[in-house]
């Protein structure tokens, strides 16, 4: 499958890693596609990434965009409605779109705080900026290597929720998080769910904190 990544950094690399490791034909977009040998955030460079990977590419959010038959956000939730601009709402319109991003506000320091919630969320915030786009949220509440390993914890038993305002998107997702192994995902309804996954953040980012790795997992019981 064609597709376009939004954003350059370790999310973006370690997805559009293993989407390129199973024959998908990945571009990864960022804002400045010459600036290769720059680390990015927690990620590697790009060079690297593209060494790794040489059938992946890198280019502007708009290439990537216009390349995918289905995009992923995988962009800071403060840059995420510039970077999906800069990718253009034409190159959006009728595709799906996974938002992997959270609302996280790090200018007061540790632990970030939401920018939105309760009433709104990320997903919903883009889902009404591009409202041609097909939004389906998941993967935003697990470390990036959980995300394209479900095994790394718990031999794979635990829970990834989808939510979206689509059900052809959310189906078409939930067969891609299959192909990687994924079995309990738990669609949550539409994007108004979002605020709820969102929300988990804080409790994530303690529970890192408290058991000093990003390996673990939620998992519904019932
Ligand atoms: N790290 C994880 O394991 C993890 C897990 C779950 C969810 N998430 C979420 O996934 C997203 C990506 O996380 P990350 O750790 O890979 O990287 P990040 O540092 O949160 O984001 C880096 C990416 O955001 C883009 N970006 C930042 N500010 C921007 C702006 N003002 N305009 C346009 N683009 C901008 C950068 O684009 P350029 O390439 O143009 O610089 C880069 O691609 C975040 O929303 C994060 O909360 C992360």
């Amino acid at each position: 499958m064609k597709i376009g990544i939004i954003g350059s950094a370790h999310v973006a690399q370690t997805v559009g890693g293993k989407l390129v490791q199973m024959g998908h034909d990945v571009v990864l977009g960022t804002r400045d596609p010459s600036k290769l040998d720059n680390k990015k955030g927690g990620g590697g460079t790009l060079r690297d990434w593209l060494g790794a990977h040489p059938s992946g590419r890198v280019a502007t959010n708009a290439e990537a965009a216009a390349h995918g038959d289905l995009l992923i956000n995988a962009t800071n939730g403060d840059g995420a409605i510039n970077a999906l601009t800069l990718a253009g709402a034409q190159n959006l319109a009728g595709k799906v779109l996974i938002d992997i991003s959270n609302p996280l506000d790090f200018s007061k320091g540790m632990p970030p705080t939401l920018f939105v919630k309760d009433s709104d969320s990320l997903g919903e915030l883009i889902q009404r900026t591009f409202p041609d786009a097909k939004v389906v949220k998941t993967w935003n509440t697990m470390t990036a290597d959980v995300m394209i390993n479900p095994a790394l914890v718990h031999h794979g038993d635990h829970t990834i929720f989808v939510c979206g305002n689509d059900e052809g998107a959310k189906s078409a997702v939930s067969d891609l998080l299959k192909t990687l192994g994924w079995h309990d995902i738990l669609d949550l309804g539409d994007l108004t769910a979002a605020r709820g996954t969102e929300m988990l953040l804080p409790i994530w980012i303690r529970l890192w904190g408290t058991l000093r790795t990003g390996n673990f997992q939620f998992k519904i019981v019932r």
